[in-house]
């Protein structure tokens, strides 16, 4: 099986987590490849999901006008089709990119039509997803799902959280979740990465998504699992993401097996590509080496990833 030819989906890519060195090095030339590979890729081992994220920042402060959040974009789709990725949902925070003047608004319409060209110019389909993150504030996560509202019928397509889950609680978030809610924005979290199975637990009852960002450590509480299953609450896992960020020691006691084995719709991600120095022929590599998955899994992966994908019944016909 020629895993690099099999086609993709990935729902789970942060973009300012994915930059290559080629569009590094155009932003800014002074950066070299070692001062690249230093402070762009975590090593292969972090202390904590807190640790990795340290190399979030590097990739979002090269991105704050409208060339460079342009660049990036058709940047990390040229690395999705060289992954063969047909379908790609893409996630940000919008206010992560203010430093240098642009609104809110404008770093999404800049992203979104750019995403546009790109997926002309590629043939990659894609959406985009809007995070809020952890440490931000109510109001600033009521803005972020509002973003997502004024680009309805647009490449932009859901509503996130991320960053740090075990730094802060999700009390300021609520209602931004209830608000997507109250008006059909389609939802995902992260959660179940840096903590347990409570806040798999507290992230599906008060934020309501259909989708969780990695949730691996639902596998501690098989009545956990158990709903996953029934609900059809879909995992998006990112297995080396989940072993630098030390939730697992080695790739081989990874529970995506054993998830996949209890039927929990789940497909395969990097969420970090530049971070984790993934690509995501290289996870099916690993999935195929270590756990010995195949066709088969595979193929059920990119099943569960478009019934779960935020688009319309019509592109999932065609990707299917
Ligand atoms: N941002 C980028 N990668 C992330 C991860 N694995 N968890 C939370 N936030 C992130
Ligand atoms: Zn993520």
């Amino acid at each position: 099986m020629n895993i690099a030819l099999l086609p993709k989906i990935e729902l789970h890519l942060h973009l300012d987590c994915g930059l290559s060195y080629e569009v590094v090095s155009a932003i800014d030339p002074s950066i070299n490849k070692e001062a690249y590979d230093n402070d762009f890729i975590a090593p292969a081992k972090c202390y904590n999901l807190a640790d990795f994220l340290t190399r979030a920042v590097k990739g979002f402060a090269l991105m704050q006008t409208k060339e460079q959040l342009t660049l990036v974009v058709h940047d990390l789709f040229k690395q999705l089709k060289a992954s063969n990725v047909i379908y790609a949902e893409i996630r940000f925070a919008p206010l992560q990119h203010l430093e240098q003047g642009l609104s809110p608004y404008e770093v999404v319409a800049i992203t979104e039509a750019a995403t546009a060209a790109a997926v002309k110019a590629t043939g990659v389909e894609a959406r985009l997803i809007l995070c809020t993150l952890r440490h931000f504030s109510a109001a600033q996560s009521m803005q972020t799902v509002q973003l997502v509202q004024q680009f309805a019928n647009t490449y932009v397509a859901g509503f996130d959280i991320a960053a740090d889950e075990a730094g802060f609680p999700i009390d300021n978030h609520i209602a931004a979740f209830q608000y997507a809610k109250a008006n059909n924005i389609p939802c995902t979290a992260h959660a179940g990465e840096a903590k347990g199975t409570e806040s798999v637990w507290e992230t599906l009852q008060y934020f309501g998504p259909t989708r969780i960002g990695h949730g691996v450590r639902s596998i501690e509480d098989p009545a956990l699992v158990k709903h996953l299953h029934d609900n059809q609450i879909h995992l998006e896992i990112c297995p080396s993401c989940n072993v630098q960020t030390n939730m697992y020691d080695t790739y081989a006691q990874h529970p995506i097996d054993q998830l996949y084995k209890a039927g929990v719709s789940l497909n395969i991600n990097t969420d970090a590509p530049t971070i984790v120095n993934t690509t995501l022929n290289k996870e099916y590599q690993q999935l195929q080496q270590v756990f010995g998955w195949g066709i088969k899994e595979f193929y059920q992966c990119n099943l569960y990833a478009v019934k779960a994908a935020f688009i319309p019944s019509a592109l999932q016909q065609k990707l299917l």
